[in-house]
């Protein structure tokens, strides 16, 4: 797909619908790979293949209708389970993605950004994500935030580590500890929580992504398998959300 033509941002007669609401941060589980390529009598890696350019579709309209953060569940830290040959070409698809569309991603003002452990990542690829992060770094675009080798748990836990050692070194005393500590800790802390979680492929589930940070999020589910995604899908998922009334626990004011 040509990206840059395709690419409707720099296309400022496009006017985002007044109807539509806009969330702030969008965060995607992108299910349904291996289904969508099992329906097509393909291999399941072909379904990553053509999961990755529903991605690239994905960040296109992401810019588009001006999100501000997009975050997409790439590879989650219970992916390594899965048969090698699978595990490897996820891992390829993620290094060529970068590789091939740095330049057009970096060029949109995108500012990439990965989260999730990095520890017992091959030097290949956490080389690949630090160039993508440093060349990107300055940019105020579209921060699209890729968790990779992410698990819920493991975030929560790795902070409450973090805060474990203050306590130890009595820099802190347990009864400081607030959700706002917690929040600090993330694999990182400066954005704003997701307004809406989409899961495609008709499944219901968090699978650990984004635990903590979807305690207010909409959360909505489609039954398209992800290679499907397509601009009609991300319009219904907006006019879903738009419809969608945010109470955080208190109720309507009228
Ligand atoms: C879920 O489908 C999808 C994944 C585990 C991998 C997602 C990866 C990509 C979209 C491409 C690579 C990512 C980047 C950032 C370039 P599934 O395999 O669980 O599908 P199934 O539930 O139908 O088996």
């Amino acid at each position: 797909m040509d990206f840059e033509k395709e690419n409707a941002h720099k296309d400022d007669t496009f006017k985002v619908p007044a109807n539509l609401k806009i969330p702030n941060h969008l965060a995607v589980t992108m299910d349904g790979n291996g289904r969508w390529a099992v329906s097509h009598g393909k291999k399941r890696t072909q379904g990553h293949k053509a999961g990755t350019d529903a991605l690239r579709r994905l960040v296109e309209y992401s810019i588009k209708y001006k999100i501000n953060y997009l975050t997409v569940f790439s590879f989650s830290s219970e992916n390594w389970s899965r048969p090698k040959e699978e595990v490897n070409f996820i891992l390829r698809l993620m290094r060529n993605y970068i590789n091939s569309d740095l330049e057009k991603l970096t060029s949109n003002n995108v500012k990439i950004r990965i989260i999730g452990e990095r520890v017992g990542l091959d030097k290949q690829t956490l080389n690949l994500i630090k160039k993508a992060e440093e060349k990107t770094k300055n940019n105020t675009g579209l921060q699209l935030i890729v968790a990779f080798n992410y698990g819920g748990k493991a975030e929560i836990a790795s902070a409450m580590q973090k805060i474990a050692q203050k306590v130890l070194n009595l820099d802190i005393s347990p009864s400081d500890i607030d959700e706002d500590m917690i929040t600090k800790e993330l694999y990182i802390n400066d954005v704003p929580d997701p307004d809406v979680v989409l899961r495609t492929s008709g499944e219901y589930r968090f699978s650990n992504f984004l635990l903590w940070q979807s305690a207010y999020a909409e959360l909505i589910f489609i039954d398209d398998y992800w290679p499907d995604f397509n601009e009609a899908i991300f319009i219904k998922t907006l006019k879903e959300y738009s419809k969608r009334e945010r109470r955080y626990g208190g109720v309507e004011v009228k």
